[in-house]
């Protein structure tokens, strides 16, 4: 009796344990042995599931979106893994998928999270990762790309959060290089979600840039722009629902925020540049886009300085105007409507409207090579002559041998011997293999670069890095960052913590 009461409090336990574990508070498994546990037919009636005490068994299909799925209650800005086994018995092979079903205010959408080839009568394993956006209910479950009417079974359905485990006890990268310079890092509306993520990157970083949420793609409301439009072809509508759990949690933990971007050719609806915010009309004429373009950063700084007073120290104006290949700008709508000078029509719309004291930054990636660094330079001159540009932003996406110390020393005096500020705007360092010989090659590049940068510590501002773990990087597969998939720090971390301790 004794024993059979230990053995039900250990299984209690081990239970609590699946339903607790984990940073989002859920370690899942459905193996089906008690039951459908939770799981039902998505499908307009016809379908229906059962299970034979170890997978679900879905029949009566009549479309490909008849599926077995479950209600979750995920955390928007936590990953999650996800993974099932799949099998069916009916067709040589039929494709399954992974998906969720979420919904914000009542409106449903979806996502295909993962995708497998499953061969007639062969269990197969499909797995994914899931980093949840900002709805309030999902539902996840397997359906069929085509094969609509397809009978199959799921077993061993797993969802666990990625606990973040981050050591509390690391140096802080924005304490050791105070003396010289901000140290920053990009953050996207996933992660700022995610406080307990956000906590973690608030001990390394004391400025932070919204990845994409600033950019024309999401602050300008094309809708309510074409709406306003037909009164006023200039008028401009924005938005800022996606940065503002970044800006709400900078604000509230005084972490400094740099702006990216107002002007930009990519990341910006077609939309913006034609007559009645409609790409298949005429460009706009240059006097409606500069007026466009007056009322779009008008509003940006006045809703900033508004709801956060103080917060933006410093804005990229205009991103990656120069050409790659000649040392001009590059052609985009926005030479095309406003001509040669929009970058420095920019600069004056946005010293026009920017709070006192906040630093304008022209944004650019190969800076070290020619004919780039060139172009890039007349633009700075012109910027220069008309006095409404603080400073020059590097991107510094770079490779472990390019460029090479001596072509970034000598972009780094062009544009410090201006006069200007700098900011290391977006640093990377791509690496291919995950072993421990090339994270070291990668630590000592982060390094010598880094001593690059110090060299010039009075005129740079901040060193960010363009994310902060690698798997949430855009260059995820090249582990290009300080820390892993689980915020422990890699080599790099540590060799820009060391570059602190060495003798001067
Ligand atoms: C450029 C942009 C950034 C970002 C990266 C890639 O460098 O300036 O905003 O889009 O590309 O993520």
């Amino acid at each position: 009796m004794m024993k059979r009461l230990l053995t039900l409090l250990l299984c209690l336990s081990l239970l609590l344990c699946l339903a607790t574990q984990g940073e989002g508070g859920l370690a899942y498994l459905s193996d089906f042995s008690g039951g459908l546990d939770g799981w039902y037919a998505r499908s307009a009636g016809g379908a229906s599931v059962e299970t034979d005490g170890s997978a679900l068994l879905i029949t009566g299909r009549s479309a490909s979106w008849n599926s077995p799925g479950r209600d979750f209650a995920l955390e928007p800005g936590v990953t999650y893994d996800i993974s099932c086994q799949v099998m069916q018995a009916e067709a040589d092979s039929a494709d399954l998928m992974i998906s969720v079903a979420h919904s914000k205010g009542g409106v449903e959408s979806y996502e295909n999270l993962a995708t497998v080839t499953a061969k007639k009568g062969r269990w197969m394993g499909m797995k994914c990762a899931y980093t949840p956006g900002q709805y309030d209910k999902f539902v996840l479950y397997v359906e069929t790309k085509g094969a609509p009417e397809l009978s199959f079974s799921i077993r061993n359905f797993t969802v666990t959060a990625r606990g973040l485990n981050a050591q509390s006890d690391l140096p802080s990268l924005s304490a050791l290089y105070s003396d010289f310079f901000d140290f920053g890092c990009a953050v996207t509306q996933m992660e700022a979600l995610n406080t307990a993520r956000m906590d973690f990157y608030a001990s390394q970083y004391n400025i932070m840039t919204p990845g994409n949420e600033l950019k024309p793609d999401f602050v300008l409301n094309v809708s309510e722009s074409r709406r306003l439009a037909k009164q006023d072809e200039s008028a401009v509508a924005v938005r800022f629902d996606s940065a503002k759990p970044l800006l709400n949690y900078c604000q509230k933990n005084g972490i400094k925020v740099h702006g990216h971007t107002l002007v930009w050719h990519q990341q910006t609806p077609e939309a913006f540049f034609h007559e009645g915010y409609d790409a298949q009309k005429p460009y706009v004429t240059r006097e409606v886009m500069l007026a466009r373009l007056d009322n779009y950063i008008r509003q940006i700084m006045e809703y900033m300085d508004k709801n956060y007073p103080g917060l933006i120290v410093s804005w990229d104006v205009v991103n990656e105007a120069v050409d790659d290949n000649a040392a001009k700008l590059r052609a985009s709508n926005w030479t095309k409507v406003v001509g040669e000078d929009f970058v420095n029509r920019a600069f004056e719309i946005a010293r026009k409207y920017a709070p006192e004291g906040t630093l304008l930054f022209y944004n650019d990636y190969s800076t070290p090579y020619q004919p780039k660094l060139t172009g890039i330079s007349k633009l700075l001159d012109s910027l220069i002559a008309e006095g409404n540009i603080d400073g020059y932003g590097f991107q510094a996406h770079y490779q472990l041998s390019s460029p090479t110390l001596a072509q970034l020393s000598a972009a780094l005096e062009t544009i410090a011997s201006k006069g200007l500020l700098l900011r290391i705007s977006e640093l990377d360092i791509a690496v291919s293999a995950l072993n421990d010989s090339v994270y070291d090659l990668q630590a000592n590049r982060y390094a010598s670069l880094m001593r690059e940068f110090l060299a010039y510590s009075d005129q740079i501002v901040a060193v960010h890095t363009w994310g902060v773990t690698d798997d949430l990087s855009w260059l995820t597969n090249k582990n290009p960052l300080l820390f892993d998939k689980n915020l422990a720090p890699k080599p790099a971390f540590w060799a820009l913590c060391e570059l602190m301790q060495e003798e001067p």
